[in-house]
């Protein structure tokens, strides 16, 4: 019998099982994809791989595989090749299927590659890397992360370029000396010129090849959720390459493949300002979000409602992108795009003098990676009041991903959450509708990688292997102490308190973390017997006073 855990094993999130292919089923593969390749060309379409078709590159991939030329014919092949890993290689069957390998909120993701694998049959997807020589261009869409060493301290993380660096080595090896290299993934500045571009030219080197590689850059500004395929397809774009005929070359597929004539394509001179762009961009978005934290605050101690300062400073139209900061800001970018800079601007550039020039963006992201903490302490605080204690009560968080009606929980300020309280001895339970399994906490030995959970920040985390994610919301509420309100889902925004307390069976503490609940819903959460707490909404003392007088009459 074979051992469906060996590491022979792929396996999905819905828990198929596929094995890893042997050395000598690559042979075969590349017999198949040749072929493949051979019939699409014989359509003058040109041949396209997409490295990595993780969250970004399998829609890309679909994306590109859907062009069509000005008569309206498909015209390019994608190969979506990827690690044949035990954590990834189970992407390339179940997109082979025509299936998706990423869960999406938006279905235009489902049925993009299911017309572009099985109707037009222009995407296909592989692990065999050597599909790279028949490629006339390919995208790069590994990942490349931030690793922090230590929580709320950004500084001494790093940056871990390897499935990058390894990427480019691969594509050096395998690529005829034409062939266009598009760099999507979110780099530290200077990478496209001063890591990735060096690795090529080494690599044509070795291979005698005298022309200069034709490397460029141009990043993704995707947004999981509802309009995911249209944050890639119909979205403006930047892009630049490390010579001219790269450029030249990336501007040429960037307007073939993507809405440039409502979107316009914005053309920058070299890399590492298209990079720039990026970090810059996603840095100041983490900023204007740390810099409320201390607003918050304040709200919170002088009965002010941060929520009614944020909407009526968004009446001027100058000030309408300020954001309430829920608890902590997650997602896979806005993280740790501001410590790529800051690494970049020391480790590839070669400064000493980073910790004198950055101060706002590294500040902000280490405020951003602490905020959670306070929820655990107003979910003290609110037990408290109702004469409990945190140590051994059952709180339900709703609300496992890190923004609302998406089902994606990387850096979720929820897991901070979850994990402070654990530390404090709460019991936790999780209700989440978009998210199934919460593999930060179900593989925390192995998720995000080995040593890498944020289970290294707190002690008693063993036990969180065992969380699941409830689905019925009445039942996950049976017998709770404490309810807090992580993330704004729609389900969660008009909760009826009178069905809150009937489920729940007591009163209880309630947490919100969003702005979720209106002063009349507090009210009634306050007149059922029940204790509020939010993050920024000091008025709701006012509120709980109010009701008090009023008892007393
Ligand atoms: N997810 C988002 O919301 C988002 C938004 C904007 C930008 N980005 C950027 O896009 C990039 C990709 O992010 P993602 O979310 O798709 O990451 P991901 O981890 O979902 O996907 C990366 C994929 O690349 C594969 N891979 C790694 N090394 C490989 C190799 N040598 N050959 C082939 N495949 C390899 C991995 O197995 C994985 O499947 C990152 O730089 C990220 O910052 C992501």
């Amino acid at each position: 019998m074979t051992d469906k855990n060996s590491s022979t094993f792929s396996t999905s999130p819905s828990g198929e099982n596929f094995p890893i292919p042997a050395k000598e089923d690559y042979a075969k593969e590349y017999q198949r994809i040749e072929t493949l390749v051979a019939g699409a060309r014989s359509e003058k379409k040109e041949i396209v791989v997409v490295m990595g078709v993780g969250f970004v590159g399998a829609v890309m991939a679909a994306i590109v595989a859907d062009t069509k030329d000005e008569q309206g014919n498909d015209s390019k092949f994608v190969i979506g090749c990827q690690r044949p890993s035990v954590r990834s290689y189970w992407k390339i069957q179940v997109l082979n299927r025509g299936e998706s390998p990423v869960k999406a909120e938006d279905p235009e993701v489902d049925q993009l590659i299911t017309r572009c694998v099985l109707d037009k049959k222009t995407l296909v997807a592989t692990y065999n890397s050597d599909c790279l020589k028949l490629a006339d261009c390919v995208v790069v869409d590994v990942q490349c992360d931030f690793s922090k060493n230590d929580m709320g301290k950004m500084k001494t993380g790093e940056a871990d370029m390897a499935a990058l660096e390894a990427t480019m080595r691969i594509i050096g090896k395998k690529i005829k000396p034409d062939c266009l290299v598009l760099i999507e993934t979110t780099v530290a500045p200077g990478t496209t010129e001063f890591v990735a571009w060096p690795i090529l030219k080494k690599a044509f080197a070795v291979r005698g090849i005298s022309t200069q590689p034709l490397l460029a850059h141009s990043f993704e500004r995707v947004m999981p959720g509802r309009q995911y395929v249209a944050s890639i397809r119909d979205f403006w774009r930047v892009c630049s390459g490390c010579c001219n005929d790269a450029r030249k070359r990336v501007e040429k597929f960037l307007h073939e493949v993507l809405n440039t004539k409502d979107f316009p394509l914005t053309v920058m001179d070299r890399p590492i300002e298209s990079e720039t762009t990026k970090i810059v961009e996603n840095s100041y978005r983490a900023t204007i979000l740390a810099f409320l934290n201390e607003w918050s605050l304040f709200a919170e101690r002088n009965g002010v409602d941060l929520i009614k300062v944020i909407n009526a400073i968004k009446m001027r139209p100058t000030h309408s992108n300020i954001i309430f900061p829920g608890p902590g800001i997650g997602g896979y970018c806005l993280p740790k795009d501001g410590g790529l800079g800051y690494w970049a601007y020391r480790h590839i550039l070669g400064f000493e003098d980073g910790d004198s020039i950055f101060k706002i963006t590294t500040t902000a992201i280490d405020i951003n990676d602490t905020r959670a903490l306070h929820v655990a302490e107003l979910t003290r605080d609110a037990l408290r009041n109702m004469g409990r204690y945190i140590a051994a009560a059952e709180v339900l968080l709703c609300g496992a991903s890190y923004r609302q009606d998406v089902g994606d929980t990387r850096y979720s300020g929820s897991e901070m959450v979850v994990r402070k309280l654990t530390q404090m001895g709460a019991e936790m339970r999780v209700h989440d509708p978009y998210v199934d399994h919460w593999y930060e906490f179900e593989k925390q030995d192995e998720y995000p990688s080995p040593g890498h959970s944020w289970s290294r920040f707190f002690r008693n985390q063993d036990e969180l292997t065992n969380l699941r994610v409830l689905k019925d919301l009445p039942s996950a509420l049976k017998g709770i102490e404490a309810l807090i309100l992580a993330v704004p889902h729609s389900q969660y925004l008009n909760l009826n308190p009178d069905d809150v307390m009937k489920w729940a069976g007591n009163p209880i503490a309630i947490i919100d973390c969003f702005g979720i609940l209106t002063d009349d819903v507090i009210k009634r959460y306050f007149e059922l017997g029940c204790e509020v707490k939010a993050l920024g909404r000091g008025h709701i003392q006012s509120i709980k006073e109010e009701i008090r007088k009023t008892a007393k009459q």
